[in-house]
């Protein structure tokens, strides 16, 4: 039985405040990194979003021309909210747990915003997404940063000038329960950077690109509240592609 936290009504309601939820894409300070990451032109391509949420990524591919969007997500609620803002398109909404889903068919590129430390099997979902990806394909992904995660207590502990992240367990990989948006005890998995970068190479997928997002001097000039994050990166965004394109010849 997957965790399934974001059709809890408390928790959907907190995150339904969060400002990147009621900003979108322009609310997600990493957006820049990881559309940098993705290819110029999505006329045609067939994009698979893993862990969809509001589906603001599967919208923007649609609106980028992709032939067709399949946004996968776990949770009722998200789908229902995503399905609110525009339903119908060529975007198809699937309710599952990534935890059992294998794409049904090719994709060229494959996203997920903020979702893979909630995936307990990492290997087999790569696997199955590196299997369906045509040659040439992108996978494009960003989750939460492993110094961020991996902490027994993620927290800033105030200090005299200024605030720090104590990290703790780094090398202790897999499960944590962490409070959440009020929530205590929501699931996720610590994994080192190599265990990242493992992954995607035991899948059959090269790594094109690695960004630990933080505010650059810009950023900081526009938003000045983002200072926190350069104590201590939040979000890691990998970008892959298959490594062997003859592998998937006959995929
Ligand atoms: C932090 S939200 C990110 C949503 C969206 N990608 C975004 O960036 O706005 C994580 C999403 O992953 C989904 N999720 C978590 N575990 C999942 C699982 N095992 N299978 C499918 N979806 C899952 C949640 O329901 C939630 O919608």
């Amino acid at each position: 039985m997957p965790q399934n936290v974001y059709d809890d009504p408390d928790f959907f309601a907190a995150y339904a405040g969060l400002h990147r939820q009621q900003q979108g894409l322009a609310g997600a300070p990493e957006w820049p990194a990881m559309r940098a990451m993705l290819p110029d032109d999505l006329t045609g391509r067939r994009v698979l979003d893993l862990g969809c949420g509001y589906g603001w990524l599967a919208r923007w591919a649609e609106d980028a021309g992709a032939e067709g969007v399949v946004a996968v997500d776990v949770s009722t609620r998200m789908l229902d909210r995503a399905r609110s803002f525009a339903d119908g398109g060529r975007i198809e909404y699937v309710l599952a747990d990534l935890d059992e889903y294998s794409p049904d068919g090719p994709c060229d590129v494959v996203v997920s915003s903020l979702t893979l430390h909630y995936v307990a099997d990492l290997d087999r979902l790569l696997r199955a997404c590196a299997s369906s990806l045509t040659p040439g394909g992108r996978f494009v992904a960003s989750c939460e940063h492993p110094i961020y995660l991996a902490p027994y207590e993620p927290r800033f502990v105030e200090r005299p000038g200024g605030h720090e992240w104590p990290v703790s367990g780094y090398q202790r990989e897999g499960r944590r329960e962490v409070e959440w948006l009020g929530h205590e005890g929501v699931v996720k998995f610590h994994r080192r950077i190599d265990t990242y970068l493992g992954a995607l190479r035991s899948a059959g997928l090269a790594l094109t690109d690695l960004v630990e997002w933080g505010p650059s001097d810009d950023d900081l000039v526009e938003h000045p509240e983002w200072a926190p994050e350069l104590e201590r990166p939040m979000i890691l965004l990998l970008g892959a592609t298959p490594a062997h394109d003859d592998a998937h010849d006959d995929a």
